[in-house]
């Protein structure tokens, strides 16, 4: 479960300072799809990476299975991260010169997999998204689409309970885009995990469990998520 209570972010200070979102609230049970909506600007990376530790919102709380991440101190954030979430951005997040293998032993080695358990690992992720063939190939000269794939296989080599796609398929071609979609989708449900994205494409947001609308950095539609309130 992952509960979001009244976060708030503001970039800038004084004069210059823009509430990106907006005294936000809502909790995702586990292994919920769930599309962030909401047109350019609306606060939806911000809120992203709010719900995961990357970024500080200045109020509010952001409890994952019992834990409230902002008050970690940030190498117990970091560690909480490798360990149970993954996630996968817009640009190819890839090292262009290392192997596909190396590209996806990454993860591991930040979560402190000892070496020996690595490579069995390394290889079912490559076999899932299909690119078991480009091992041993450098990143930069896969396609766009192999490059995304790289970055999903990277994303779920660890087996996080949690991926946050940040309109991982933007940069993309529809049918591309697709099979991309779909892998992620797959291991969702495979291994029962929570997937939180970001997306433009509604037959998308249609294939999800749940959907936050953001406008203007408040909440301005939700469904299929728990109401709260109720005593
Ligand atoms: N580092 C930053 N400094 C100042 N303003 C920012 C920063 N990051 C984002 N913003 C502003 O916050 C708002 C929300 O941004 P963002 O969360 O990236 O929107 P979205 O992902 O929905 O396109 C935008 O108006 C953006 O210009
Ligand atoms: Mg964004």
């Amino acid at each position: 479960m992952i509960t979001v209570k009244n976060i708030t972010k503001t970039y800038g200070r004084k004069q210059n300072a823009f509430v990106a979102i907006d005294n936000l609230s809502f909790q995702i049970p586990s292994r919920t799809t769930v599309a962030i909506l909401g047109k350019s600007g609306s606060g939806k990376s911000t809120l992203m990476h709010a719900m995961s530790g990357l970024d500080r919102p200045e109020k509010g709380k952001v409890i994952i299975d019992g834990k409230d991440i902002l008050t970690l101190k940030a190498r117990d954030v970091d560690a909480f991260r490798a360990n149970k979430m993954s996630f996968i951005f817009q640009s190819f997040f890839i090292q262009a010169n290392e192997s596909c293998f190396d590209n996806v032993s990454l993860p591991l080695e930040i979560a402190k997999v000892p070496r020996s358990k690595r490579r069995a690992k390394v290889e079912a992720a490559l076999a899932a998204v299909e690119l078991s063939d480009k091992k041993k190939s450098r990143a930069r000269d896969l396609s766009g689409g192999q490059k995304q794939r790289l970055a999903i296989a990277r994303a779920i080599v660890n087996e996080p309970e949690i991926i946050f796609a940040d309109e991982p398929t933007g940069n993309l071609d529809s049918v591309t885009g697709e099979v991309v979609e779909d892998f992620l989708f797959q291991y969702a449900r495979d291994k029962g995990a929570t997937l939180i994205i970001v997306t433009h494409d509604p037959d998308l947001a249609g294939k999800c469990d749940a959907r936050i609308e953001i406008q203007d950095g408040t909440i301005s539609k939700m469904t299929g998520l728990p109401t709260k309130g109720k005593k």
